[in-house]
């Protein structure tokens, strides 16, 4: 037997495989198996020593570092918990940096120790990002370094309370042969990192890359080895930026934070419902207000639909913020079960604040705004609506109505239009409830009938 042995592994998912792929069996990109030597031997002699412990003597709930940014707090469960990798992900230029600084600061602010290693910019860079958010503090150390062991080396040295790593794919462990970035690295340097974090005990961020299409670059492969996995997304000509956990060891994964990017960093987002909307005077054709859950918070938003005449022999179905066979069975339901004829029509769709729901619950208002711009008649500006469309024009129950009626209600809509079937409790005083069996009866109740 020899004793190392090549193999391949692919940059995008970490799939490995003894021969040469020209596609990538799990994850199906084309040209991204690389050779990658056997990973060296670990050392684990500091955690064989660890004795058994008592269950009971467990605490149940870890000590939290809260960073004192509410939207960051919320998402990461309560606070970052000492001795945990968090991984930030994100596409470039989307703020990660921006974040993270801004979170040092408040926590330097707090009396905690922060050590921000970058491997991508010098410390003049960082610098000037922190004068125009304004985090300055005595207590924020920086380190511009990409060789993994000097890095541990000096965060030994520091015991900072705080560690970011900015970002895994430009840090190189030395014992290990590939560049940075490439599937062996990025674990090696994922699995120090762990071990880093629980010897001195520090909450320890990570900024992982994501490419085009959304997927961390390489590492899924560390998603595991993390606790924390969150997102920070958004799109470039908008300012908004959501904050969205997809793992979280400490805490759910249904929790959301909202950023607005401004000249001076990231600003939180105190009253979601009131951004999204786009606060009208008066009733506009091809406009109905739904409200949609974000994780576990109900968010008010505006629906806009165009429709054309089009100049195609398959008009175009556009959407966007939603998904688009979502749109398509919406549209053949209104064609077929509610008389709207779009067959020579294009159709556009969309959601206002640049957000992307998947939630049935959007249906119905899709429905009526897309039947309110094909009449050209408006839908009045007090009214939200909340229901699924079934294939057979039904309108369902969605879930959490109460939640969304209370947060719909405190922005002052009077008046929802739900499904007959929905028989919601609690009701907020003051409100009309409409409840309707089908789509056709309420485009009637609307007078698009
Ligand atoms: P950055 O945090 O560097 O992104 P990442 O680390 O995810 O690559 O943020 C980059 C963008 O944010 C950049 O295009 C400029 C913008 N920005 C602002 O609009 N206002 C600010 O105060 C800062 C610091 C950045
Ligand atoms: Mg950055």
């Amino acid at each position: 037997m020899k004793a190392t042995r090549s193999i391949y592994a692919c940059e995008e998912c970490g799939e490995g495989s003894a021969q040469w792929l020209g596609r990538c069996p799990a994850c199906g990109a084309f040209g991204t198996m690389r050779e990658e030597r056997k990973e060296p031997a670990r050392g684990r002699a500091a955690s064989s020593k660890r004795a058994p412990i008592q269950m009971k003597q467990v605490g149940e709930e870890p000590l939290r570092v809260e960073v004192g940014i509410a939207e960051l707090d919320r998402v990461l469960g309560g606070g970052g918990v000492p001795g945990s990798l968090v991984l930030i992900g994100g596409e470039p230029g989307i703020g990660k940096s921006t974040l993270l600084l801004q979170a040092a600061g408040s926590l330097t602010k707090h009396g905690f120790r922060v050590l921000m290693v970058s491997g991508e910019e010098s410390a003049s860079q960082i610098a000037s990002r922190a004068k125009r958010t304004g985090t300055t503090s005595p207590e924020l150390y920086l380190l511009c370094e990409t060789d993994l062991e000097e890095v541990i080396e000096r965060a030994r040295e520091l015991q900072p309370h705080i560690l970011v790593i900015d970002s895994i794919q430009t840090m190189r462990f030395p014992g290990v042969d590939s560049s940075p970035g490439a599937v062996n690295q990025l674990k090696e340097c994922a699995f120090r990192l762990q071990e880093l974090a629980k010897e001195i005990d520090a909450v320890t961020f990570v900024v992982g890359h994501v490419t085009k299409e959304g997927a961390l670059a390489g590492p899924r492969l560390i998603e595991h080895i993390v606790d924390c996995v969150l997102y920070f997304e958004g799109e470039r000509f908008d300012s908004l930026r959501i904050l969205r956990a997809a793992k979280n060891r400490f805490g759910s994964v249904s929790e959301l934070g909202i950023f607005e990017m401004t000249d001076a960093g990231l600003r939180e987002v105190e009253d979601p419902s009131a951004h999204f909307m786009d606060r009208r005077d008066r009733p506009v054709a091809g406009t109905s207000r739904v409200v949609v859950m974000e994780g576990r918070r109900p968010l008010v938003v505006e629906v806009q639909a165009l429709v054309a005449p089009s100049k195609l022999p398959t008009p175009k179905r556009i959407a966007s913020g939603i998904d688009h066979r979502r749109l398509a069975i919406e549209v053949a339901v209104l064609e077929r079960k509610a008389k709207v004829r779009l067959g020579e029509r294009d159709v556009y769709v969309g959601v206002s604040g640049g957000l992307k729901v998947a939630e049935p619950a959007l249906d119905l208002g899709v429905c009526m705004a897309i039947a309110s711009s094909h009449r050209d008649i408006a839908l009045p500006l007090d009214t939200i609506f909340l229901g699924e469309i079934s294939l057979t024009g039904e309108i369902r129950p969605v879930s959490r109505t109460e939640e969304r009626l209370r947060e719909a209600a405190r922005l002052g809509f009077g008046s929802f239009v739900i499904s007959s079937k929905s028989k919601p409790r609690n009701v907020p005083t003051g409100i009309r409830i409409h409840r309707e069996p089908d789509i056709s009866s309420s485009l009637v109740r609307f007078g698009l009938g």
